[in-house]
This record gives structure tokens, sequence and C-alpha cells, in this order.
């Protein structure tokens, strides 16, 4: 009885297998990594899993009962049929239960629709796979916006196209421990849950930092169009597109949504007003060492 989570040497995979010790340190855990000399300072059995080599992914999951499919990065039709490639490995080899990361986002109409569409043909994969599952659709990371302290202090804002509207943002740690639980308990099988906190407005997480940091940070709202072209010169004309389209979307209200996360992972997820109050004490602490 083994699970398996995918994509080991990447931060959400990573994040799910400590989870997934702290929940049972006796579980066997079998990490699947396309490059597992990636996968380091895991204390698990790291297998090859590249999603493009369909071979060398049933080999990797055979005596896996339960799999983490975390979904891939790559452009929406190879994805479809890299996270195909991993479906049918895990049927071939005998996978029970197979639980997928999928995202939230805009269905139709921004330039991350098409990526939001790949992971919902996933679902459909997944739901139709012959195996148990469960799926998950992740909010927005929140730590993008903790790494880009930096550019926003130098630029004394944080501007983007979102507008007044809310946003369901997570952090990896927090997903983690929901999917832990959608791995080991079967009362959530054939559940199909949307994995965030509490939803804030731009003003709102502005706010956080400038808590947190010790900043002074404004908010300043942007058209789309002003925000693509500041993207794109920023991140090149395929990034650039897609994150214009995630705020996009955001604008839009399609993350201002309820919430699944508790009835997931059998708790509330963790407030922002925790979660910024540990990144400053965190801070405090680095500055006294
Ligand atoms: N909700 C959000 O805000 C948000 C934001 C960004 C991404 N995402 C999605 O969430 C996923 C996990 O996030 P993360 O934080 O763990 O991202 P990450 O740290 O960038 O890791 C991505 C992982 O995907 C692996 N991967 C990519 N292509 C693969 C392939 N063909 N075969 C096997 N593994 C492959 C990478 O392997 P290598 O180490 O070999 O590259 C890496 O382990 C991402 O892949 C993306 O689909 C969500």
């Amino acid at each position: 009885m083994s699970v398996a989570v995918t994509a080991v040497s990447g931060q959400l995979g990573r994040h799910v297998v400590q989870a997934l010790e702290r929940a049972d340190a006796a579980q066997p855990i079998v990490g699947l990594a396309r490059r597992p000399e990636r996968a380091t300072g895991l204390d698990i059995d790291v297998r090859p899993g590249d999603y493009a080599d369909a071979q060398q992914l049933t080999a990797s999951l055979l005596g896996v009962t339960t799999l983490l499919l975390v979904s891939g990065n790559e452009e929406p039709e190879r994805r479809i049929s890299q996270h195909r490639n991993v479906l049918d490995a895990a049927r071939a080899a005998g996978v029970r239960k197979v639980v997928y990361t999928s995202v939230q986002g805009a269905e139709v109409g921004t330039a991350f629709s098409p990526v939001v569409q790949s992971n919902r043909q996933t679902e459909a994969d997944v739901r139709n796979s012959g195996m148990e599952w469960v799926i998950g659709r992740n909010g927005i990371y929140i730590e993008p916006d903790i790494e880009s302290i930096d550019d926003y202090v130098a630029a004394g804002e944080v501007a983007n196209c979102a507008g007044e509207a809310k946003c369901g943002y997570t952090t990896r740690a927090e997903l983690a421990e929901a999917y832990a639980r959608m791995l080991t308990e079967s009362s959530r099988d054939e559940r199909t849950y949307r994995l965030h906190g509490r939803p804030l407005t731009q003003a709102e997480l502005v706010g956080f930092i400038n808590g947190a940091f010790e900043t002074d940070l404004v908010y300043r709202s942007m058209s789309v169009e002003e925000y693509r072209e500041d993207r794109i010169a920023a991140l090149g004309e395929f990034f650039g597109t897609v994150i214009a389209g995630i705020y996009e979307g955001i604008r839009d209200g399609v993350h201002d949504t309820a919430s699944d996360f508790e009835e997931a992972s059998g708790r509330p997820h963790q407030s922002w007003e925790d979660f910024f109050a540990t990144l400053a004490r965190d801070r405090v602490k680095r500055r006294g060492d």
C-alpha cells in the first residue's frame, strides 16, 4: 500500500511528500521526478517519472496504490497528452486511485483560458480513468507576491489589472495538507474541491505586505491592455500574456468563489493574518541572526 507523488523536484510535490510524512510516518511514499537528481533532501524512494515517457512511468508506478498527479507546465495540448501518459501508466501499473492538482481560472475569454481548458480536459480524463479519483482546483499561489517584494519596493507600488476584485489565494504548504488528506482518506473520493483561503483584494494584499515587510507600498490599478504590455516587456510574449490573462480573470471576479478547503483538509485554511504574522516574525528573526 504505497502512495506516489509526481514532480517531487518541484515545490508543490515536495510539500505534499512532507505533509504525507507528517500525517503517517510509516506510510511508504514513492516520489516520481523527471530528473530524480533534482529531488534532493527527500528521504523517500525517488524513481524516474517524465510525463513524456509512458513506459518509464509504468515501471516506476509498479506497487503503487494511490497517485498524486501534479499538473505539468507545458503548453496546453502537450500538457493534456502528458497527463494522459501518466493516467495510462497508472492504470497499467495497477494504481487504484488518482488525485489531480487542477487550477481555478477563467474558462473562456482570457489568455489563461487555454491553460484552464487543458486542466479541465485532464479532469475529465481523470474522472473517466476507471480509477477512484479526487480533484483539487488550486487557487492562486500567494508566494510569488512575497518573492516579488524587492521589485515592489523598487517601484513603490503593486500595479496590475485586477482592480477592486477579490482573489482566492493559497499557499503550497496549505495545499499540501489538503492533498495529503485527499490521498489517504476515501471519504473524499469522487469530489472536486476548490482549494483557497479567504479571497483578498489587491489593496488588502498590499496592506498585509506592508504590515509584514514594514513597507509603504500602494496599489495601482491598470487596464488589461496596459498590464499585458507591462508583463510582456518584463517576461516575454508567452508568459507575459498568460500572466495578464490570469489577472484579467481576477478582475472579472472568477477567483472570488467559495472555498472547499475545510472539507478537503478537515480544518480551515490558514488565515492571512496568521500567514503574514509568521512572515513578519521570520524577518525579525533573520535580522537578529
Ligand atoms: N496555482 C498557481 O498559482 C500556480 C502557479 C504556477 C504553477 N501552477 C501549476 O502547479 C504545478 C506545481 O507547482 P509547483 O509550485 O510545484 O511548480 P514548480 O516548483 O515550478 O515545479 C514544477 C514541477 O513540474 C515538473 N515537470 C514539468 N514537466 C514535467 C514532465 N514532463 N515530467 C515530469 N515532471 C515535470 C518539474 O520537473 P523538473 O524539476 O524536471 O523541471 C517540477 O518538478 C505547476 O507545474 C503548474 O501546473 C500553479
